[in-house]
């Protein structure tokens, strides 16, 4: 009896360390995407970070804005795994920040954040995987979401290969019909068409698909960098609770055998 329930809550434990479950979203179609770091085992695919980081920089940076990511954190192993002349080179040829010693724009250094970008009104994307998690089907088994970990990074990557092709005029805005977002319309034009990038690696071919899931993760690595740190000591946590549970067990029982032997008696 006992030890069917240290398994049942090591079970939970594992599920909840898969950075999975949220409250069931109602509406929008998410495609369950398949990651590198879902599960009690997943870890960040670092190229994958790498394409993804492309993709933001050429693609999203133009509306999108990062301003909670540091150029720095790039360089960390469990990320992007830049080198430190990489991370400088990147941030110096790629993105401008505001200093206010000397009132004006330089390059970015790896002390940086990135850039916040208010041009057109585009949310911040630092958080952005996190702040969607709850967004996700399918419509209303909230249980199967939890135990497939479904969250932001496959609303983000259904959104950006959700677009439809069709468009609505509303207030002079036009407004982009797309299967993932709720509601059905985005004020966000289409972001990607494929061939939009030129990855570095020949053999990973530049669909949009691709592309969207490379920069989902990629943004889920800036919403939680410490994913794969957390999830290690939730396995840690596990083993050790289920070693305790089994010595308490054996313990208690040795405790009352000779009261249980009386008592049978
Ligand atoms: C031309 C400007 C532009 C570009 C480029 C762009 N976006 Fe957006 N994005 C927007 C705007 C504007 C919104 C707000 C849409 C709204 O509220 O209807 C938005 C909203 C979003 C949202 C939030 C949707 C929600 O649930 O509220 C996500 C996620 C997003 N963009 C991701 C991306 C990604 C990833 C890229 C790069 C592949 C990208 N965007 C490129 C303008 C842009």
């Amino acid at each position: 009896m006992m030890f069917k329930k240290t398994l049942l809550s090591a079970f939970v434990a594992l599920g909840l360390t898969a950075g999975g479950g949220y409250a069931a979203g109602t509406s929008g179609e998410v495609i369950d995407y398949d990651f590198s770091f879902e599960g009690p085992f997943g870890t960040y695919d670092q190229n994958q970070l790498q394409r993804g980081l492309q993709v933001y920089t050429q693609v999203c940076s133009a509306c999108h804005g990062m301003q909670y990511v540091s150029f720095r954190s790039l360089g960390w192993e469990d990320g992007p795994g830049f080198s430190e002349d990489e991370v400088r080179a990147y941030a110096e040829q790629n993105f401008e920040v505001y200093d206010e010693e000397e009132d004006d724009f330089r390059p970015a250094t790896p002390v940086d954040n990135f850039p916040a970008n208010d041009a057109v009104g585009a949310p911040d994307l630092s958080l952005m995987a996190k702040a969607r998690a709850g967004f996700h089907g399918p419509y209303g088994l909230g249980i199967n979401q939890f135990f497939k970990g479904m969250g932001g990074p496959e609303y983000i990557a259904s959104l950006l290969t959700g677009y439809t092709g069709e468009t609505m005029e509303q207030a002079g805005t036009v407004l982009y019909e797309n299967t993932a977002y709720p509601g059905g319309y985005i004020n966000m034009a289409p972001p990607l068409y494929g061939d939009d990038v030129a990855y570095a690696n020949p053999d990973i071919e530049v669909t949009v698909e691709q592309q969207a899931k490379d920069v989902a993760a990629f943004l889920m690595w800036t919403a939680e960098p410490k994913l794969m740190a957390r999830k290690q000591a939730g396995f840690v946590g596990v083993v050790f609770l289920t070693i305790l549970s089994v010595l308490l067990y054996l313990t208690n029982k040795r405790i009352w055998k000779p009261i249980k032997a009386r008592a049978e008696d």
